[in-house]
């Protein structure tokens, strides 16, 4: 900033103003982020030269979001979701070793405590969809089973719904289990083969995605958070490859290792020894846990 202009405001110096208005700040942290803001808000204002009207108009849009928000609906992070921003910020926070598994985002239709159950349960309680058999390993970068890993998994109904979307519509925890791994890491459970299905667009975000052109769907996936003693807890999905949307995620969570294969299992034998009701999909799928920092 010259000296002639110190402590006043003009379009050349605009963001210099603001930060040197922050330097008695006893936050360091919070000076720092609100610098780094300032002065990319004001390029963006400066790049963008908005009219005042279009001005009102975000003013506005935000306004919405806030009002759209509760504590059950979090449209602010929605809007970080379809920006990318969410995704990013977990990239950042969740570099892991050469062969641990990835992480994506956690979304919001976890439920805590959900009931532990036996390994094998089948956490499908509505009957809907196609059968389909999930398994593998829980092992950690040394390639050893890990044992007593907690899995916490969910999944939406072959409607496109989670359970707490429909509440009185599905039973209570439909499609949502915890599960132990034994001494040899192994994990199987059946669930239904999950499908795409849009993130909740009945507010500003959703119609901001409809004037940018873009649609509001998430590929089939299955949810997962993964906690064992000793190890970083792995927040992931697994995806389904071959879905329409595979590439275009409204929210950016899809990342190549964490395609899965579902297979649809047709052999008599099989069907007899696993699935006497008929074909069901089976998913094979080993998580790597990185060991805690
Ligand atoms: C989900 O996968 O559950 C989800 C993630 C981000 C936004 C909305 C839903
Ligand atoms: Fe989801």
């Amino acid at each position: 900033m010259s000296e002639v202009n110190k402590g006043y405001f003009t379009e050349e110096n605009s963001a210099d103003v603001v930060i040197s208005r922050i330097a008695d700040s006893t936050e360091p942290r919070l000076a720092e982020v609100i610098s780094v803001i300032t002065k990319h808000l004001h390029a963006a204002v400066k790049e963008i030269e908005p009219t005042q009207d279009e001005w009102l108009t975000a003013i506005k849009f935000l306004t919405e979001t806030g009002h759209k928000s509760d504590d059950w609906r979090q449209e602010y992070i929605l809007l970080s979701d379809i920006f990318g921003v969410s995704m990013l910020v977990d990239a950042i926070n969740n570099r892991k070793p050469s062969g641990a598994s990835e992480s994506t985002v956690l979304g919001p239709f976890h439920v805590p405590d959900v009931p532990e159950l036996p390994m094998g349960a089948n956490i499908c309680l509505d009957g809907k969809g196609h059968p389909m058999l999930i398994k593998g390993r829980i092992l950690n970068t040394a390639g050893e089973p890990v044992a007593n890993a907690k899995i916490d998994v969910w999944q939406t109904n072959d409607d496109g719904f989670y359970d707490v979307q429909q509440k009185g519509i599905q039973p209570d925890f439909n499609l949502r289990g915890v599960f132990r791994t034994g001494a040899d890491g192994t994990y199987h459970f059946w669930g239904a083969k999950p499908r795409f299905y849009p993130i909740p667009d009945d507010g500003p975000v959703g119609k901001l995605l409809g004037s940018l052109g873009r649609h509001p769907f998430r590929p089939a996936h299955l949810h997962y958070i993964l906690e064992a003693d000793g190890y970083e807890t792995l927040v992931t999905h697994i995806f389904d490859p071959d879905d329409e949307y595979i590439h275009s995620d409204a929210v950016f969570g899809v990342k190549e290792s964490l395609l899965a294969k579902f297979d649809l299992i047709e052999d008599p034998e099989r069907i007899a020894a696993e699935h006497p009701g008929g074909p069901f999909y089976q998913v094979i799928h080993d998580f790597v846990l990185a060991p805690d920092a």
